[in-house]
């Protein structure tokens, strides 16, 4: 068998992209046009039930591990090699997109569905995923399962994160019936490929088709409690008061202001709250805020926490309102595998679409993946740059274009034999998961 595929005229069907992901977006649909599936929830089941019947469909043998993550493999005609593997996530945020997540996951069962339509047999066996709470809005962190599987992370940690209302992410794991037999643990992969849209403004900007991010940024969370004292806000004078939604709001202008101090590529954000008891006529007695931190530059994030530590610390003596600080998660930037970041723009290239080079500042489970094989992205623009909100939008000819560069890079993979395997040609090769 050749160890290089020839592109052809092969090509997925963009009608059939949009029309799985139209109907994807039917379950957990929100009034503003976007989609509302947080992680284990019912609508997260909907969704990957319906998942589940396409991959059957297909005849894929389909495999669900403790974490939830969902596989479906498609045999190879040397099975025994290392597959290549591709997905993404299906779960989104609170009022969130359509395409987040699930572009990746039903841009690769496109793929699947075309090699079938075509008869492509291919050397590596090829799987799809599905990774569990990738967004990590309902449970903290994000890519949890991701991470679990590339070993990074602990299975009962994960499972002892709570949500909001104290609810287990084991326990909703098994009460959507998701909590599958299979080992959480990664196994040989000889390529892991992640297609999503953008969520940034620079593909668009730069009139471009396609992305080929060389790697995902570093990220960092922390979790804030402010202690205050509660009281009546008509008899307590101003004077004296200790009142920890002020406190806090001090200190998320802190947060706004450490990118500027620090330069280079810093975002700094507070995205989460509660105060309590929040009530109009109480002086708030308690609030928990989040702050998310990013930079390209490990260091960068690690520099700028100290110094946000310290000013946190010094406004929370000041007004007297003690404060507790949890580092919530932490993970690296991760730089791509060199030679996957080539092909996808190589293929971009190939097939006529214009490509750049780029940095993803948003988190993906490719990160946690990258660490334990081979990896790359491919972007396809964001409309107006807006993701994480109903109004996301990708335009259909671009989601399509993403797929054909996911098809031929799956497939140059899938065509490779022992010899030009790269990090994932390890002794491991012939372990079948
Ligand atoms: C994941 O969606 C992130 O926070 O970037
Ligand atoms: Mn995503
Ligand atoms: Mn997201």
């Amino acid at each position: 068998m050749a160890d290089t595929h020839q592109l052809g005229d092969l090509g997925v069907n963009g009608m059939r992209l949009r029309e799985s992901l139209e109907e994807m977006a039917g379950i957990g649909a929100t009034s503003g046009g976007g989609v509302q599936r947080l992680a284990l929830s019912d609508e997260d089941r909907r969704a990957r039930d319906l998942l589940v019947d396409w991959l059957e469909e297909l005849e894929l043998e389909v495999t669900v591990d403790a974490m939830g993550n969902i596989f479906g493999r498609r045999a190879g005609c040397e099975d025994d090699l290392a597959p290549v593997m591709s997905g993404s996530h299906l779960d989104s945020q609170p009022r969130g997109g359509r395409f987040d997540g699930a572009l990746g996951v039903l841009g690769m069962l496109e793929v699947m569905r075309t090699l079938r339509d075509h008869q492509v047999e291919t050397r590596r066996p090829v799987v799809i995923v599905d990774w569990t709470n990738e967004e990590g809005s309902r449970f903290s962190p994000a890519m949890v399962a991701s991470g679990v599987w590339a070993g990074a992370l602990d299975l009962q940690w994960a499972y002892d994160r709570s949500d909001i209302d104290g609810k287990r992410l084991g326990e909703e794991l098994e009460r959507i019936g998701y909590r599958g037999d299979a080992p959480c643990k990664n196994f040989p992969v000889h390529a892991y490929y992640e297609y999503h849209i953008e969520q940034g403004p620079h593909l668009e900007r730069e009139g471009k088709v396609i992305g080929a991010p060389q790697g995902i940024v570093c990220l960092q969370w922390y979790d804030v409690y402010l202690k205050g004292e509660a009281n009546q806000v008509g008899p307590t004078p101003m004077e004296g008061r200790h009142d920890a939604l002020c406190a806090a709001a001090e200190m998320i202008l802190e947060v706004e202001a450490l990118p500027r101090k620090m330069g280079g590529d810093l975002v700094a954000t507070v995205g989460e709250i509660q105060n309590q008891p929040n009530s109009r006529n109480i002086i708030p007695g308690e609030v928990h805020f989040t702050v998310d931190i990013r930079s390209w530059e490990d260091d960068l994030v690690r520099r700028a926490w100290g110094v946000l530590e310290r000013e946190l610390l010094a406004l929370a003596e000041r007004r007297g309102c003690p404060v507790e600080i949890e580092e919530t998660w932490s993970v690296g930037r991760s730089s791509f595998d060199p030679k996957l970041v080539q092909r996808v723009l190589g293929t971009a290239d190939a097939l006529d679409h214009p490509n750049l080079k780029m940095v993803s500042g948003a988190g993906h489970d490719a990160s946690y993946v990258n660490q334990v094989c081979p990896s790359a992205m491919i972007f396809v623009p964001s409309i107006g740059g807006r993701s994480h909100v109903e109004v996301e939008q990708t335009r259909w000819q671009d989601c399509q274009a993403g797929a054909n560069v996911l098809l031929h890079c799956v497939l140059e993979s899938a065509t490779e034999g022992r010899a030009s395997a790269s990090r994932s040609s390890n002794s491991r090769e012939r372990d079948r998961r």
